[in-house]
């Protein structure tokens, strides 16, 4: 409980130092202070300024809690944590460089983008996380499963349509890590609204998620990028706005554009997301296409230390009051049941509390829709061929 109240002030206090920033500069850098000019900017085609800003320096360090830390720009995940899914031939996909150009940046600086003033006060317009706790009062005869995700439910937020395929939430799960390899699309997504696939690891009021997403408000385009949240049930925020995870890549970075996105009975592009705790230092990783990209720190959650009880796989969409709901996925139902025309989830695992993959295969998850004439979803226990596995379809023409 102390540790929830600090986090507050923290993040309070984080804001008003943004304020106090955004007063006095033109551009911020991420969301932290300029103290030092960065050793080296990286522009990208598509109008991203990244700066290499030192390990020490980035946004994760400015939480108190990690004051004493010894993270340092070499870290690896442990051994067991660094074995990879095994991501399959891509007989029939295509996979993307991903990293930013000219090498990314030097050794013992991580690229932290830049922010402008206009980005940050569009960001304001961004609705509140899809997940508000609930917590349902216990009867008085019961207070021990006070804590357990039975009695605080988590429930999505109005304005947010979700088509996944999830875990059964039940307290005693017991997952060290959860990944997907998604297709990526790029669904019309225009102001508030957004359209994204993603993987989401639960417990209790901590969540971490990772994906793609098209996100004007976020990012100020229409582009699809990869995208992480945290949220501990107070704190929330996409990728490094707020101090909630260590980044160690020197290339690859959170916000980052696909330069191709998949095509309808086209050429099919597709990334392995994947979220492992680590069984020795107890921290959450985070790997796109098997590169360690960084961590969520174990400090910075108040009880995520080990296991998450629910995972979901699939697409979320959000549109503001009043206004039309933007397609899901590649736009269309998954009626074909083919990966060549819907948006897909494929070779979805799940690790138990050895970190040691959970069969899959041929077992059925629940599936949730929450407008199922607007967006569906099925689960394909055993998707011919062995690049597919156990795979999810979703998706719709929301209400165009
Ligand atoms: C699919 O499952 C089979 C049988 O367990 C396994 O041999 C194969 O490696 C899996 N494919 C992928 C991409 O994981
Ligand atoms: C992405 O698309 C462009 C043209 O649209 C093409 O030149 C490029 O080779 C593609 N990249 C990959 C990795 O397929
Ligand atoms: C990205 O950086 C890593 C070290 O962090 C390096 O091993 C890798 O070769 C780099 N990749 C590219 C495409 O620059
Ligand atoms: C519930 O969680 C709080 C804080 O995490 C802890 O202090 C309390 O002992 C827990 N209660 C039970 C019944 O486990
Ligand atoms: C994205 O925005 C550009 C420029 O505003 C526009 O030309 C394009 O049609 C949009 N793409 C989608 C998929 O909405």
């Amino acid at each position: 409980m102390e540790k929830l109240v600090m986090n507050r002030r923290i993040i309070q206090h984080f804001l008003l130092l943004l304020f106090l920033c955004l007063m006095n500069y033109e551009g911020v850098r991420g969301t932290k202070i300029l103290n030092k000019p960065p050793m080296k900017t990286i522009k990208t085609e598509y109008g991203d300024v990244y700066d290499c800003v030192d390990f020490y320096d980035q946004p994760a360090f400015h939480h108190p809690l990690l004051k004493n830390h010894n993270y340092h720009p070499q870290m690896k995940p442990s051994l067991l944590t660094k074995e990879s899914i095994p991501t399959a031939s891509r007989s029939a996909t295509t996979l993307q460089p991903m990293g930013l150009s000219d090498g990314g940046c030097p050794v013992g600086t991580v690229p932290i983008r830049r922010y402008t003033k206009e980005d940050v006060i569009r960001q304001k317009l961004l609705p509140p996380p899809e997940d508000t706790v609930h917590v349902v009062d216990p009867p008085l005869t019961n207070r021990d499963n006070f804590n357990d995700s039975k009695t605080r439910r988590i429930k999505p937020l109005k304005g947010y349509k979700l088509a996944i395929v999830s875990t059964d939430d039940n307290p005693n799960n017991k997952f060290g890590g959860a990944s997907m390899i998604a297709a990526i699309y790029n669904p019309r997504s225009t102001g508030q609204q957004h359209s994204a696939c993603r993987l989401k690891l639960i417990k209790g009021k901590n969540i971490i998620q990772t994906g793609w997403r098209v996100d004007p408000t976020l990012y100020g385009d229409n582009r699809t990028r990869v995208f992480i949240h945290f949220h501990d049930g107070t704190n929330s925020c996409f990728d490094l706005l707020c101090p909630s995870f260590v980044i160690v890549s020197q290339n690859i970075t959170l916000g980052q554009a696909f330069p191709n996105t998949s095509t309808i009975h086209g050429k099919l592009y597709d990334m392995a997301f994947q979220i492992k705790w680590d069984q020795e230092k107890g921290n959450w990783w985070l790997f796109l296409d098997n590169v360690a990209i960084g961590f969520w720190p174990k400090e910075v959650f108040d009880d995520f230390g080990n296991f998450a009880t629910k995972v979901e796989w699939g697409g979320v969409v959000y549109s503001p009051a009043g206004v039309l709901e933007p397609p899901m996925g590649s736009g269309l139902y998954p009626l074909m049941r083919s990966t060549t025309v819907n948006a897909y989830c494929r070779v979805i695992t799940l690790l138990n509390d050895k970190g040691l993959n959970i069969d899959l295969l041929g077992s059925k998850l629940p599936t949730f829709s929450t407008t199922p004439m607007l967006y569906t979803v099925i689960d394909v226990p055993n998707y011919p061929g062995l690049d597919y596995n156990h795979t999810i379809l979703y998706g719709g023409p929301g209400e165009i």
